[in-house]
């Protein structure tokens, strides 16, 4: 159900994931991250910043004893990809013998996600994980899959929950598509 009180944003075309459908599938997954690594301390690895409301809303969900740590990268500008992936900001703790749990707020190409596995491999973790919010499994250009995914989408293009269009819309409490032309 939307939020009747406020109106749904005039550059939104359609709602796609309304805040309730959002809140359920979130909890879900984050019940499923408690069972799946009972008795050990996950770290949860947010890719800033379109993750950052998934990320608030899931760890709340976890009811294990948990770690937070961000990392930034680069690939897009607008809505298409650039194709290279940066490095803008790394963790701050040693990944060594961690439970990491990648965060991420959609897989597109997977081209991020495919970055960030072979980066962190490399650090000596105990696992490594991907849990994202949404998966457009269309649009793939490297195969990289993800263990927990929320919903998987037609290839639009996606804002709100965290999720940008030129950094704007990602304060809007559900998934819509993007008017074209905006
Ligand atoms: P990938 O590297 O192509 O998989 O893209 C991943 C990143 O692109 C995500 O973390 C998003 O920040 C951004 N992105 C991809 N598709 C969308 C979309 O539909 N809306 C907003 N951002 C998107
Ligand atoms: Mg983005």
């Amino acid at each position: 159900m939307t939020d009747r009180s406020r109106p749904i944003h005039p550059d939104v075309e359609k709602v796609l994931i309304d805040p309730a459908a959002l809140q359920k599938r979130v909890r879900e997954l984050g019940a499923e991250i408690s069972r799946d690594y009972a008795g050990r301390r996950p770290t949860l690895l947010g890719i800033l910043k379109g993750s950052v409301v998934f990320l608030g809303d899931l760890l709340r969900s976890i009811t294990l004893d948990c770690s937070v740590d961000f990392l930034s990268v680069s690939s897009y500008s607008g809505r298409g990809s650039t194709g290279e992936v940066r490095m803008l900001l790394d963790l701050r703790e040693s990944a060594a013998g961690k439970d990491l749990v990648i965060v991420e707020d959609i897989m597109d190409s997977g081209l991020t996600l495919h970055y960030l596995l072979d980066s962190l491999k490399n650090r000596g973790p105990r696992s490594l994980e991907v849990c994202t919010l949404l998966d457009k499994p269309d649009c793939r250009k490297v195969a990289v899959t993800a263990k927990y995914v929320g919903f998987r989408i037609a290839d639009e293009f996606v804002i709100g929950y965290g999720l940008d269009y030129n950094e704007k819309y990602r304060n809007l409490p559900y998934v819509g598509v993007l008017k074209s032309g905006k």
